[in-house]
């Protein structure tokens, strides 16, 4: 059974108020999630007790530390179902996306080559390809959107009209509207059609069950701080071929055999050719450790509490006609809002004298008003730890949002 009163305690940061002394609702997951306490717990057992590099020495400190690389390496492997060496530790997801634009797209990619993106993708899945564009004379085309999604047809579509593209790159889910799309049959797609597909995972990975091999897509990435897990660190997942294909993007120590005076550079194969420099080790205990307070939840039971909480918050605000949602049929944890004739961020700084932490603007996807047709949105995001009572506490100052509204009201 999903006992959210017992999830909730497993969560220190829940027991803080906020500066204006009132309980924290807190509903920005999207952005960033909190931590767990064995999370933590498992952060600090790195400085209290493990404290050494990996791989540069020969005594047991740093064997330990050997052996917890590879353990966290396994445990996220067998989370996401791909081998072991598939897996490539970045700071994160946006990392991990400039990795294969600079890895992959930098190396072979030609004048002329297209890379197909969405308006709707966040910055992340958007510059890196920019950056490969003006360094590359390859060029972006856009998939054509669906009453706001991405689909299968869009891509088809893409694909007849734009010769020569070489790599899709969409968001799993998105992180404004919360739409999933249909990630296996556009690898599919993709894969007849001569391209490769990077699955951004950010919005995804942490909220559904994402297997890799499956899904067959040929990058995926992610990032712990969204699933529970610290900041500064993630994840490349790549086909271990393309990995081993791909140029090394950050050298120095620890990623090569050997290198001479010559310049000749012998790289170790993939991950670790990806992985210069001393690893953020306490970053990989913790990361290690918010996989296996995810997998002991059950990502099905974590799907199905955000799903509840989106019908739930959904019944509450419906009929009430001055909040306009656009993304009513979404249900991933996510709702995108505006308050009639209320800016947004003036919105979600009256939810903030709340006590209610929500994002306002574009977040991050600076297209997404080509398809809202707003400058910016409310963004309120669930996880596994949100409460219906927090829903409660949200809607009911959205119903009844006081002298703000008056913009509404009286116009
Ligand atoms: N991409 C993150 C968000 O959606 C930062 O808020």
């Amino acid at each position: 059974m999903y006992d959210i009163n017992k999830i909730r305690n497993d969560f220190p940061m829940l027991n803080n108020k906020t500066m204006q002394g009132k309980p924290l609702v807190y509903l920005d997951n999207a952005s960033t999630t909190f931590k767990p306490q064995c999370v933590i717990d498992e952060m600090n057992k790195y400085y209290l007790e493990m404290n050494a590099n990996s791989h540069r020495g020969d005594y047991d400190l740093c064997y330990n530390m050997d052996m917890e690389v590879l353990l966290a390496r396994k445990t996220i492997a067998k989370f996401i179902n791909s081998e072991v060496n598939e897996v490539v530790f970045t700071s994160g997801d946006t990392e991990a996306l400039n990795l294969v634009a600079y890895g992959y797209a930098l190396e072979f990619l030609k004048k002329g080559d297209k890379i197909l993106i969405s308006i709707e993708e966040h910055a992340s899945n958007v510059l890196p390809w920019y950056r490969v564009c003006e360094l590359t004379g390859a060029d972006i085309a856009f998939v054509e959107l669906d009453n706001k999604r991405v689909t299968i047809d869009g891509v088809k579509k893409a694909f007849k009209e734009n010769k020569n593209i070489k790599i899709v790159a969409l968001a799993h889910v998105g992180n404004v509207l919360g739409y999933e799309i249909d990630a296996k049959e556009i690898a599919k797609v993709c894969h007849d059609n001569g391209a490769i597909f990077v699955l951004d995972g950010a919005q995804s990975v942490p909220h559904n069950l994402v297997d890799f091999k499956d899904l067959d897509v040929d990058f995926l990435t992610f990032s712990a701080h969204k699933m529970c897990g610290p900041t500064g660190i993630g994840c490349l997942i790549g086909k271990y071929d393309l990995l081993q294909k791909m140029a090394t993007f950050h050298t120095g120590g620890g990623m090569n055999v050997t290198f001479k005076s010559n310049g000749e550079v012998i790289p170790l194969d993939a991950p670790s050719k990806f992985e210069a420099g001393t690893l953020n080790l306490s970053g990989i205990m913790g990361f290690k450790k918010a996989v296996e307070y995810l997998s002991e939840l059950g990502l099905e039971n974590i799907h199905k509490h955000d799903q509840e909480l989106f019908d739930y918050a959904l019944n509450k605000l419906k009929g009430h006609d001055h909040i306009i949602i656009y993304n009513e049929d979404a249900r991933n944890g996510i709702i995108s809002f505006n308050i009639k004739g209320v800016f947004a961020q003036d919105e979600a700084t009256l939810l903030n004298s709340k006590g209610i932490a929500v994002r306002s603007g574009q977040h991050c996807a600076k297209m997404i008003d080509e398809v809202i047709g707003e400058p910016a949105t409310v963004r309120m995001s669930t996880y596994l730890y949100t409460s219906k009572e927090d829903i409660d506490v949200f809607c009911e100052n959205l119903i009844n949002g006081g002298d703000i509204l008056d913009a509404y009201f009286f116009n």
